[in-house]
C-alpha cells in the first residue's frame, strides 16, 4: 500500500469539482492512509460532510467556532497531525486568502498553522485561472513552498473548454507519493515562517546508493552549429537540467559522464561528473559513441540543434544588399543513433521539448528512438523550461506509466527522473533473471 501509516489532511473548497475529492479521499484510504477532512462552508453547497465522515470515519472540521468534540483546537492539533495538507479542489477565493494570509475559516486558519508540506490542486473556469490576480496568488504560494498541481485542459463544467479542470485523482496521488518520497518530517515543533526560517520543515531523504557501480552518460546544453566563423544556429538551453540530472545521479552513487554543449561553465557539476565539452551535434554524437559500451544509462537532455548548414562558410559573410538563403541539412539524431545499437540491459531516457501536441509527439519520439522513458515539457509555457530554474514535466514510460511532475526546481525534477531510471534498471535486472 502506497500510503501505509501516512496521514493526510484533505481540504475541500466550494467548487464544482468538490465531488472529485470524495474519490481522492477514498483512493488515499485504499492506499492505507488516514485522512481527516476540512471543508469550507461553501464546499458544503457541493458535497455533504457526511460523505467524507463516512469515508474517513472521522468528523469533518468545518466550523472554527463549534464546540470541540474532544478538547482540542483542531486548527492547531490537526496542523501537527498530518504528513501533508492537500487542498483539492482549491478555489480562486481560497487561493487568494491563502496568499494574503487571511484566516477567516477552518481551512485557511489550518493552512497558516500547518507544519508539513502543503499541496494545492486548483480547479476553476479558465478565465478565473488566467486572471492576473490568480496568477499572482499562485506565484506567491509557490515562492512560499506550496506545491501546486496545475489544473488540466479540457471541457469544463461551465460548458467551456480550456485550462482549469482539477488534475486527475491519479495525478494528485502520484504527486503526493512523489512529495512524501522526497521528504522526511522533522520533529514536530512549531516552525517559523518559511520565508524567515532557513531550516525548511522537511529535508531530502538520504541516498542509499541504488546507482552505485553504474555509469550514467548524460547529454546537456545546446549545440552551436556554425554558419560562418562568427554566427551559429542554437537555442536558449542553459544546461541546468542536464547538470541537475548529473548531480542527482551522482548522489545516488553513479559514475557520471556529462557531455555538454557550450554553457556557462559555472553551472557545470565538475565536483561529481567527468565533463566532456563539445560544440556541435556531430561532436556530441562522437563523444556519446565513445562512452557507449561503458554506459548503463543514457539520458539525452541536450537541446541538440536539428539542423546545420550544409557547408560552413570559411570567412565572415558580408552584406551584399541582397537577401541570403541558407541551405540546412539535418543533424544526426543522437538518441536515435544510440537507441538503434543499445544493449537490452542499457536504459535510455530522452527529453522532448515541445510547443504543441506534447503527449503525442513525446510518445512518437519514445518509440522511434527506442527509449525506455521520455520526459516531456511544454516549452511554449514561459514559466518553465529552457532558461528557467524550474521545470514542469510528464514522464512517459514504455510500460504505459505516466507521471506528472508539477512545476518545481530542476533539481527536484532531476530526482524524479532518476527514480524512474532506478526502477527501469531494476526491471531490466529482473527480466534478465527470468
Ligand atoms: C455552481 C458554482 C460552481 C463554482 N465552481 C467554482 C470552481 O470550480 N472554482 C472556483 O474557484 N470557484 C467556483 N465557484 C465560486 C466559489 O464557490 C466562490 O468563489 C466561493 O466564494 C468559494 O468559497 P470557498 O473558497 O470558501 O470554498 C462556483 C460557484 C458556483 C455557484
Amino acid at each position: 500500500m502506497m500510503f501505509k501509516d501516512k496521514k493526510f489532511v484533505l481540504g475541500v473548497c466550494g467548487g464544482i469539482a468538490a465531488y472529485k475529492s470524495a474519490e481522492l479521499c477514498s483512493w488515499l484510504r485504499k492506499e492505507g492512509a488516514q485522512v481527516r477532512v476540512v471543508m469550507t462552508q461553501h464546499a458544503t453547497e457541493f458535497i455533504a460532510p457526511l460523505t467524507f465522515e463516512t469515508l474517513t470515519q472521522s468528523p469533518v472540521y468545518l466550523d472554527l467556532f463549534a464546540p470541540p468534540r474532544a478538547y482540542e483546537m483542531e486548527h492547531i492539533s490537526w496542523a501537527c497531525w498530518g504528513d501533508a495538507f492537500v487542498i483539492a479542489p482549491a478555489t480562486a477565493n481560497t487561493i487568494a486568502k491563502m496568499a494574503a494570509g487571511i484566516a477567516d475559516d477552518a481551512l485557511t486558519t489550518l493552512y497558516l498553522s500547518f507544519e508539513g508540506p502543503v499541496v494545492v490542486a486548483p480547479a476553476m473556469n479558465t478565465r478565473m485561472w488566467q486572471h492576473p490576480a490568480t496568477r499572482a496568488n499562485i506565484a506567491t504560494l509557490e515562492v512560499r513552498g506550496v506545491h501546486i498541481i496545475s489544473p488540466e485542459t479540457g471541457p469544463l463544467a461551465c460548458g467551456e473548454e480550456g485550462e482549469g479542470r482539477l488534475a486527475s485523482v491519479r495525478t494528485i496521488v502520484d504527486n503526493l507519493a512523489y512529495l512524501l518520497s522526497q521528504t522526511v518530517t522533522k520533529a514536530r515543533t512549531p516552525r517559523a515562517h518559511p520565508e524567515t526560517d532557513d531550516t525548511t520543515s522537511f529535508q531530502l531523504a538520504d541516498s542509499d546508493g541504488p546507482l552505485s557501480g553504474k555509469t550514467v552518460v548524460i547529454t546537456s546544453g545546446p549545440t552551436h552549429e556554425y554558419i560562418d566563423p562568427v554566427r551559429f544556429l542554437t537555442n536558449p538551453s542553459s544546461g541546468k537540467m542536464g547538470c541537475a540530472l548529473a548531480r542527482a545521479a551522482a548522489q545516488l552513487g553513479a559514475t557520471v559522464h556529462l557531455v555538454t554543449g557550450p554553457v556557462n561553465p559555472t553551472v557545470l557539476p565538475e565536483e561529481c561528473a567527468t565533463i566532456h565539452k563539445v560544440t556541435t551535434a556531430e561532436q556530441m554524437l562522437l563523444a556519446v559513441e565513445a562512452l557507449r559500451d561503458k554506459a548503463d544509462v543514457f539520458i539525452f537532455a541536450a537541446a541538440v540543434s536539428d539542423f546545420r548548414v550544409d557547408r560552413r562558410i570559411e570567412q565572415k559573410i558580408k552584406r551584399t544588399g541582397n537577401s541570403l538563403t541558407l541551405e540546412l541539412v539535418e543533424n544526426p539524431d543522437i538518441a536515435q543513433a544510440i537507441g538503434a545499437k543499445k544493449r537490452p540491459d542499457q536504459v535510455s531516457v530522452g527529453f522532448a521539448a515541445e510547443t504543441h501536441d506534447v503527449e503525442a509527439n513525446a510518445l512518437c519520439k519514445m518509440s522511434r528512438k527506442r527509449l525506455d522513458a521520455i520526459v516531456a515539457n511544454d516549452v511554449a509555457n514561459p514559466r518553465i523550461g529552457f532558461e528557467s530554474d524550474d521545470n514542469e514535466v510528464t514522464i512517459y514510460v514504455q510500460n504505459g506509466d505516466k507521471r506528472f511532475i508539477s512545476r518545481r526546481p530542476k533539481e527536484d525534477v532531476a530526482r524524479a527522473v532518476m527514480e524512474v531510471v532506478v526502477e527501469l534498471l531494476q526491471q531490466k535486472q529482473r527480466n534478465k533473471q527470468v
